[in-house]
């Protein structure tokens, strides 16, 4: 069939996904900010985390949902990784491995600046956009990766951690993790318990996201009201679409909206679909119902790539945001709504947490009861001497009364 030539670029368009273009063009001045991303875990467990290794080269990495060439194709601009160690490490040497997760991390900055450039806040997150690098962060996947320390939790911040979930798949000694929800687990903190809500005060006066991918369900309500900041689901979906104990259930997302806090929403196919296969139509129907339930604010992406063995069709890997970001145009989400789930939904929740730390707010001190913690092979040093007044001020004045009682009735 002969066209006129002036129809030909008409034809272009019709042909082309004009959505995917639009994506495009919003992406170039709003890219992605993903809230979780096991990269560090793949450099452990090929590479022993040695990066100088050839085959650890990021730009040429192959076997991984995550490389350079794939982040720049996904328009990524800013990253959580993932500082994770397993719960099989808690009470072990799990301090020690996410010390060196948060280092391979930042070798990651040193070796590839050009690509990288490790940040710490929100101001750096928006200079790295300028610059056309990829912001990256410290999120510290499991709350037993303080070892029951407040010590260790600010030690942490210091390193960089900028979330931290308060449990992965196992309780902590003072919060409670989703596999309570399913009865594989026992509930031990009804949620937080006393020392857990210390934890919580502390990473808001630290400026620390809290992160409720992973907990209970009592564990999220505790958080999100003892809360005075935002908090976040790093990698969590929507419980009403599939009903995955590891989803964010309704009622929540309700308090999510009440709180301005954010569920960036995993791509695993077995948290989006519930079965082994899901497509991208099937995340962008979990965006739009947390939309729909939260608002188009309450909405990000943490896909968890690399951190699983399943991704959606049109999904695979992290080239393939701008295909999400087209069908979310595609359902008619606004240029506005869009850049809210691709970064500022995210920049408006760590803006808060910065507004609501304080810096020169006394530090929480108390530390965790002996009888919590595991004896197994730790020293107890701080609690074996010096029986603590200040813990019994009852018996204490008790004492002193019958003391000046005595006096008085001599
Ligand atoms: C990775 O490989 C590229 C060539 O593919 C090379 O230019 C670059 O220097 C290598 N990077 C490192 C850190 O070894
Ligand atoms: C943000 O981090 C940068 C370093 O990346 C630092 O120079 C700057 O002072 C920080 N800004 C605030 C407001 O803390
Ligand atoms: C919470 O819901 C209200 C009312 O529907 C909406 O105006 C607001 O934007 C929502 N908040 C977020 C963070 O989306
Ligand atoms: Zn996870």
């Amino acid at each position: 069939m002969w066209i006129s030539w002036w129809l030909w670029p008409l034809v272009a368009i019709c042909a082309g996904d004009r959505f995917r273009d639009e994506a495009e063009r919003i992406m170039r001045g709003t890219p992605v900010i993903d809230g979780h991303n096991d990269l560090p875990w793949q450099l452990l467990t090929r590479f022993n985390n040695q990066l100088q290794v050839e085959a650890a080269n990021l730009t040429s990495l192959t076997h991984t949902h995550t490389n350079i060439p794939k982040l720049k194709a996904g328009f990524v601009g800013g990253q959580f990784w993932s500082a994770y160690t397993p719960c099989d490490t808690q009470n072990k040497d799990a301090v020690k491995r996410t010390l060196e997760q948060i280092d391979v991390i930042h070798r990651m900055c040193q070796m590839y600046p050009e690509t990288f450039v490790c940040v710490t806040n929100s101001t750096g997150i928006r200079q790295a956009f300028q610059e056309g690098k990829i912001a990256s962060l410290v999120g510290v996947e499991g709350g037993h990766s303080i070892d029951s320390s407040l010590g260790v939790l600010r030690t942490l911040y210091h390193l960089g951690m900028r979330y931290m979930t308060l449990t992965h798949s196992c309780n902590t000694p003072w919060a409670d993790n989703w596999l309570v929800d399913t009865g594989e687990d026992k509930g031990e903190s009804q949620g937080l318990s006393p020392f857990g809500q210390r934890v919580v005060k502390e990473m808001n006066r630290l400026g620390v996201i809290i992160d409720l991918a992973h907990v209970s369900v009592s564990t999220m309500k505790a958080a999100l009201s003892l809360s005075k900041a935002p908090v976040l689901f790093s990698h969590s979906s929507a419980y009403s679409l599939c009903q995955h104990r590891r989803n964010v259930p309704d009622d929540v997302l309700q308090l999510v909206n009440q709180t301005g806090s954010l569920v960036m929403v995993n791509f695993y196919n077995d948290y989006v679909s519930c079965k082994k296969e899901a497509t991208l139509s099937q995340v962008a129907d979990h965006l739009d119902h947390i939309k729909k339930v939260a608002g188009a604010g309450a909405v990000g992406f943490g896909g968890d790539f690399d951190g699983v063995s399943r991704l959606p069709l049109g999904l695979e890997d992290v080239s393939k945001y701008p295909d999400l970001v087209a069908e979310l145009l595609r359902r008619q989400w606004t240029e506005a709504e869009v850049r809210g789930v691709l970064a500022n939904n995210l920049l408006r929740v760590f803006e808060a947490v910065e507004r609501v730390s304080d810096h020169t707010q006394t530090p929480e001190e108390e530390p965790i009861s002996l009888d919590k913690l595991q004896d197994s092979c730790r020293t107890n040093y701080g609690y074996s001497e010096a029986p603590s007044f200040h813990h019994q001020p009852g018996v204490l004045l008790a004492s002193l009364t019958t003391v000046l009682l005595g006096l008085c009735l001599l």
